[in-house]
This record gives structure tokens, C-alpha cells and sequence, in this order.
């Protein structure tokens, strides 16, 4: 068997040890992890690694550890004790100091409910100097220097007898036997400290090294003390140790400790076999940590959010961007600016709803007002060519257009951006009797803007481009109440957008040129509808009417009739009372009529109406008689007695036009 095995299974077997003689008591913890025979009180406590922590690193803290039983000294024969214990004393990281100390203690009693922390170490208390504090004899291993205790420095040990005030006191040091010289110790290094006590014949000697070195040959301590007079009335006596800290503290250990009543049979301790002693720790740094992995929630917490946010604004802010559309990036707004302009499209900037889809009023930087038309649209069918259409027109530059700033495609939601019109559409001024009353020149005005608008859409541009829904309700009014044509083109998108137009079949009920049943969009089908919308204009009153008497129903037909009783003025709107020249009235309403033939060939163009209404052309000689402006068609007719009742649909309309025009088929 190894010589150490067998060191090991003896001490393992005498770690315990009961008396073996009546006088003698001998025991030794090689850890305390067993607790045998331990009495512990107040902060002392014992560490999963058979470490005896005495006091932590808190404030104002006291641990005592005693051996249960008392130890009998013989009253006849000669006292002495012999005591070797490693302790260590572990300062806050981070912190100059540490505090206060520890002792071994030999006393009659374990009750030091009087005594206090602090530099009375858990043995003594306030009593004045002098006096008797407690009945008890301390070994002290002081970190704090006391002048009223007339200590010599801060790391110092002392004998104590019955006070605080030690009878014998050294700087901790040791005697090298190597360098014949005495080395210093620092009590609060945290590195395991060996200590001797040993008394005998009343001398008591106090000897301590470090770990690595033997027992020193020369007492650090050597005090003549007779322990029969110190405990005169007591024979049995408790060993163990106290501790205690103030405001300085520090971590403070017992590892390993051996005790013997006779000098000769102290058992040896395995200095190899310590408990380990923890490194000395900040007591900030849990709260360091605490701190850090609470603002590592926080921050992760914030982080989520953020990235919450942020999916939540990329969806709420999502667009629909396609690679053809690069092209048309200047011409594009970022679905952010627009929700951010009409104030995420509040109820408050809402203008209308339109026939495509709702408008808002929104406000851009540098406070430029717009009008955004939202339109939902299924599929991406026709998209591409709406979006270049859209951006075409964009180049349209005309005084009565109302000017399209540009666009933003979402999934199913096509965004229109366009100049704002401060005085609204112009059927709100015509229908609604809450407003004043447009006054002829007005009127004549935004006829003639518009008409020039049309002109220039159907030779100015480029291209031809056709409105395809003029009505009313399509005409903006400017600051001065010019007209401005909107939404010019919109209707060709929805021949793609998944409505129920047919091709071609587009527009609103009234207004829609017979031929286009036919499915021929033209020119001459803008041309019949601004004829209609100048009759609408002139009348005050819609181009159908399915709540009149059937004769008044269709404004063509009316106005029609009336000419032929040689009464047009009839059918001029009331409000306008007298106020106009009867010529230009009648001019207007002739033209109209000339415009809404149902011959596409009778029609004026566009460039002609121009000059009709400028009066820079005669009207060619027309009649109420004429082929085309008398007969009326029955569709809509048909189409006017299917709504009688029912409220205003375009869609329901048109739909039910398409299937009159499929039943004729
Ligand atoms: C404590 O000491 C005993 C022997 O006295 C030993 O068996 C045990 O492993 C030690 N415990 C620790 C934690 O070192
Ligand atoms: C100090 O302790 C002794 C007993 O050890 C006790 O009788 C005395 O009252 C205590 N003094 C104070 C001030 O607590
Ligand atoms: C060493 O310390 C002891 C006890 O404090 C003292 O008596 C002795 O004179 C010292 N020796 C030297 C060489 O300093
Ligand atoms: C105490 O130390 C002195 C030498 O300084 C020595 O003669 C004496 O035997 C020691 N006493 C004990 C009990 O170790
Ligand atoms: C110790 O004190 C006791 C009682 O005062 C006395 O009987 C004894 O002789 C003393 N011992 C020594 C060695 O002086
Ligand atoms: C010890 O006992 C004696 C009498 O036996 C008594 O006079 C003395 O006061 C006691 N001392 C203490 C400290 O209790």
C-alpha cells in the first residue's frame, strides 16, 4: 500500500476522535464537512466544500464555531492544550482593506449574546476598559488597527484575556528557520494562514506561517498566562472560534482544524487535502452581473421591440416593387410618406369616395397638399401598363388638368397622388343646395377649361389620350374655381383591374355614348359626354333622373323637347334665376345636344367645341329634328326604369347595360 493511502485511511479514521483517556480530548476536522459535534451560530455557516466561513463579506456580521463538547481540564493535574488550525481571511475584491478579524477562543460558556461585532469580534462588548467584557481567552487575528485598544498596526495578533485590550500582541509574522529572519504575513491576502496555540505550564504560544511553510521554530507570540487563575471557578472549558465584521468586512475561513489536550498526540493536519478557498470576490460584481444581465434584458427586450416595430412598419409599410418599375422610381411615392402625409389616412382628410376608390387630403413637406386616391385592385394584370400609363400622363401639362404628382403599388392597392383641389368636385356645387350657386360665367368658365382640357388630350398630347368617364363628379375646382379635369385614363385601368367592365364598356350611366355598347372607344365617346356634362351644367340636374316624370328622366330627351316647344330656356337650372345671356345659354345647350348625337359622325370634335364655346365658330345650323340629336337611345331608357327605384350603381348599371347589349347580339 502507498505511504500516502495509508495517512490517509488513519486520519480519514481518527478525524473524529472522543476522548481516549478520561483527561484527554483530541479531534481534528481535515474539513468541516460532516459538521460533527459542530456548534454554529449567528452567520457561521458550512460550505458545500467542508469550508467553515465563519462570516461572509457582509456588514456588521458575527459567526461562531465551537467544538460541542466542553473540554475537562484536570483541576489536579497540569492544564494544557495544543491547537493547529489553517484559517483564511478573503477581503472584497476590488476594495483597499478588509475587516474585522477572527480568534480562537477557550471559554466557559457559548453564549456571547452580549457580545458585539465590529472590532469586538463577536467575544466582547462596550464594557469599559478594564473591566471584565467576558469571561474569556482570545487569540486575535485583528485586521483593523484599534489606538483605543492600543493596537500596533492593522494585521497584528494579539492575546486577549477577558478584554479586547490584548495582554500580548505582534505584528502577523513569522521566523523563517531558512532566512533566519522574521517574514511578515498578510492576514487578508485570502491565502490559507497556519496557526499554532499551544499551552503549557502557563505559557501560551502563538506561532503562524503560511501554508507552504513548517511550523516555525521560534513562537510568534510567548506570554505567560496562568489559565487556572484566568477560569478560576471552570473545569471545563469550550474551544472554537469568532469572527466578526463592521463596515469593513471581509470573508473569513476556518479550513482545517486539530485540537488536543496533551501537546504530544495533536494529529497532524493533511494540508494537501484543504477545502479550497474561494478567490476573493467583488461584492459588487453580483450586482455588477445583476446589473449587466438586467440591462442584457432590457437590451434584448428593446431589441425585440424594435424589431418588433420594425417588421410591424415594414408590413404596415410594405410596397409591391417590381424590376419594370425602376424606370419609373422618380415618379413613385413611398407608401411611408403618404400614410405619414394624410395622417395614415384619417377620417378627418377623407374627401370622398370616388368611383375608382377613396380619397384623402394629405399633407407633403414644405406643405404641399395632395389628394390621395387609394384603389384596390385584384391581380397584377394590367399593372405594368397602368403604371406606365399613369407615369405618361404624368407629362401631361394642362391648366385645367388637376396635375398627377405620381403613384404607389401595394399588394392589391394602387395609390394615386395628385395636386389637392381646395374647392372639391364640381357635382358637390351643382347638387348640393347647401352651396352657392355657380353663377353662369362660372359655369361657362369651367366648360370652356374643360373642353380646352379634352382638346388637348385628344390632339395636344403625344398621344391620344382619352377621359372615358367625364362627368361631374370628375371635375375638380381650383382655388378659383377653374375646372380641372381628374382622373383622366383611370377608366382604362379598370378594363384590366378585375371590375365588371367589359372592354370598352366604361364610364358612367348618362354619360356613355350608345356606340360604346358596341364596344367602340373613340374620341367621339369623350366628345358625347362632355356634351351631356354641358347639358348637366347648364341644367343643374343629372343626366338621368329615374325619381322625374318620365318625360323629364333623360336630360338629352328633355332638353330635346323643350327645344322642340321652342322653350330650351325650360330646361335652364332655376337656381341661375335670370342671370345669364339668353344666346350663350342656348348656344351651350344646342352644343350639348350636338355633342350627345347619336350619330358619332354628327359629333364636333373636340378642337370644334373649343371654338363653338369661344365663339370663334358659328354653331352649324342644328334642330331639335335632326338626324341623331332626336332619337334617343332606347338602352337607356331601359336603363334608366331598371334604377327607378334603386340607388345610384354604376357597376349594377353597366352590368345590366352588358346584358341588354348580349341579349341584342
Ligand atoms: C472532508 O474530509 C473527509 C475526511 O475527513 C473526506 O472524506 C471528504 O472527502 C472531505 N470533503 C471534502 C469536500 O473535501
Ligand atoms: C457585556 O457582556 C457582559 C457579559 O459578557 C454583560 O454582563 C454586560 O452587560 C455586557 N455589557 C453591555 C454594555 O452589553
Ligand atoms: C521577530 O519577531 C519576534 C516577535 O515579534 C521578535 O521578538 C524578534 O525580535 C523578531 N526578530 C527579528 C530578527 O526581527
Ligand atoms: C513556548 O516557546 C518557548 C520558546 O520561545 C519554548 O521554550 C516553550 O517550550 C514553548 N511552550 C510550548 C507550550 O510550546
Ligand atoms: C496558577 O494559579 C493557581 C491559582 O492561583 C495556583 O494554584 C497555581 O500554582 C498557579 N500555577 C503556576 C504554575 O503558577
Ligand atoms: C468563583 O467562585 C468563588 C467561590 O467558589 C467566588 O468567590 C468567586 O466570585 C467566583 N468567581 C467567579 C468569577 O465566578
Amino acid at each position: 500500500m502507498a505511504p500516502w493511502l495509508i495517512q490517509i485511511l488513519i486520519i480519514s479514521s481518527l478525524h473524529l476522535i472522543s476522548p481516549s483517556s478520561q483527561q484527554e480530548t483530541r479531534f481534528v476536522y481535515e474539513n468541516f464537512s460532516s459538521q460533527e459535534n459542530l456548534y454554529l451560530d449567528k452567520s457561521a455557516k458550512v460550505l458545500p466544500s467542508g469550508l467553515l466561513q465563519l462570516t461572509s463579506a457582509s456588514d456588521h456580521q458575527i459567526g461562531h464555531a465551537f467544538y460541542k463538547k466542553p473540554i475537562q481540564f484536570s483541576s489536579s493535574g497540569p492544564v494544557s492544550f495544543s491547537t493547529h488550525f489553517v484559517c483564511a481571511m478573503v477581503p472584497r475584491k476590488g476594495i483597499e482593506g478588509g475587516g474585522h478579524g477572527m480568534a480562537f477562543v477557550v471559554s466557559p460558556s457559548t453564549d456571547f449574546s452580549h457580545a458585539e461585532s465590529t472590532r469586538y469580534l463577536g467575544i466582547f462588548n462596550v464594557s469599559k476598559n478594564g473591566y471584565p467584557s467576558s469571561d474569556v481567552l482570545a487569540v486575535e487575528l485583528d485586521t483593523i488597527w484599534n489606538p483605543d485598544f492600543e493596537d500596533i498596526d492593522k494585521n497584528h495578533v494579539g492575546i486577549d484575556v477577558h478584554s479586547p485590550l490584548s495582554v500580548g500582541i505582534a505584528s502577523a509574522s513569522y521566523y523563517s528557520d531558512i532566512k533566519r529572519k522574521n517574514e511578515s504575513i498578510n492576514l487578508l491576502s485570502g491565502k490559507p494562514i497556519q496557526v499554532w496555540v499551544e499551552y503549557e505550564d502557563t505559557l501560551l504560544n502563538v506561532s503562524m506561517a503560511p501554508l507552504e511553510v513548517e511550523k516555525p521554530s521560534r513562537p510568534l507570540l510567548s506570554q505567560l498566562i496562568n489559565l487556572t487563575e484566568v477560569f478560576p471557578n471552570s473545569s471545563s472549558l469550550f474551544v472554537g472560534f469568532s469572527a466578526a465584521t463592521g463596515t469593513a468586512t471581509s470573508y473569513q475561513y476556518v479550513l482545517s482544524w486539530s485540537f488536543c489536550t496533551s501537546k504530544g498526540s495533536l494529529q497532524s493536519l493533511d494540508l494537501s487535502r484543504l477545502p479550497d478557498v474561494p478567490p476573493p470576490r467583488a461584492e459588487h460584481k453580483n450586482l455588477y452581473q445583476l446589473a449587466i444581465v438586467l440591462l442584457g434584458f432590457v437590451a434584448t427586450m428593446g431589441l425585440g421591440v424594435l424589431i418588433g416595430v420594425y417588421l410591424f412598419r415594414k408590413c404596415k409599410y410594405a410596397e409591391v416593387t417590381e424590376p419594370w418599375e425602376k424606370e419609373f422610381g422618380a415618379h413613385r411615392f413611398s407608401y411611408k410618406s403618404l400614410y405619414k402625409a394624410t395622417k395614415g389616412f384619417s377620417k378627418d382628410g377623407f374627401l370622398g369616395k370616388g368611383g375608382f376608390g377613396e380619397v384623402y387630403k394629405g399633407t407633403l413637406m414644405l406643405s404641399r397638399e395632395i389628394a390621395v386616391k387609394r384603389m384596390s385592385y385584384n391581380g397584377d394584370e394590367g399593372v405594368k401598363q397602368f403604371v406606365s400609363e399613369v407615369v405618361s400622363m404624368r407629362c401631361l401639362k394642362h391648366r385645367n388638368l388637376v396635375p398627377l404628382l405620381g403613384y404607389c403599388r401595394r399588394k392589391h392597392e394602387l395609390l394615386l397622388v395628385s395636386e389637392y383641389m381646395p374647392n372639391g368636385s364640381l357635382d358637390e356645387h351643382l347638387f348640393d343646395d347647401q352651396r352657392p350657386v355657380l353663377s353662369w360665367p362660372q359655369r361657362l368658365v369651367i366648360l370652356k377649361g374643360i373642353a380646352s382640357a379634352l382638346s388637348y388630350l385628344h390632339t395636344g398630347a403625344d398621344q391620344v389620350v382619352l377621359h372615358r368617364d367625364i362627368k361631374s363628379s370628375n371635375i375638380m375646382l381650383d382655388g378659383e374655381f377653374n375646372g380641372r379635369l381628374g382622373d383622366f385614363g383611370m377608366a382604362r385601368f379598370h378594363d384590366h383591374g378585375g371590375y365588371a367592365y367589359p372592354t370598352g364598356a366604361v364610364g358612367t350611366l348618362g354619360y356613355i355614348a350608345p356606340e360604346v355598347i358596341d364596344m367602340v372607344a373613340s374620341t367621339g365617346t369623350d366628345v358625347y359626354a362632355f356634351g351631356v356634362f354641358m347639358l348637366e351644367v347648364t341644367c343643374g340636374r343629372r343626366p338621368v333622373e329615374p325619381q322625374l316624370q318620365c318625360e323629364k328622366r333623360l336630360l338629352i330627351k328633355w332638353v330635346c323637347e323643350c327645344w322642340k316647344r321652342d322653350s330650351l330656356l325650360d330646361a335652364v337650372d332655376p337656381r341661375l334665376g335670370d342671370e345669364f345671356l339668353q344666346e350663350e345659354v342656348e348656344m351651350v345647350m344646342k352644343l350639348g345636344l350636338l355633342c350627345s348625337s347619336t350619330v358619332p359622325e354628327s359629333r364636333p370634335t373636340m378642337e370644334q367645341v373649343v371654338l363653338y364655346l369661344n365663339n370663334s365658330l358659328p354653331l352649324p345650323d342644328v334642330s331639335p329634328y335632326t338626324v341623331g340629336v332626336s332619337s334617343h337611345s332606347s338602352v337607356l331608357i331601359d336603363a334608366a326604369s331598371l334604377v327607378a327605384s334603386s340607388s345610384w350603381s354604376a357597376s349594377s348599371i353597366a352590368s345590366s347595360l352588358v346584358d341588354n347589349s348580349a341579349s341584342k347580339e
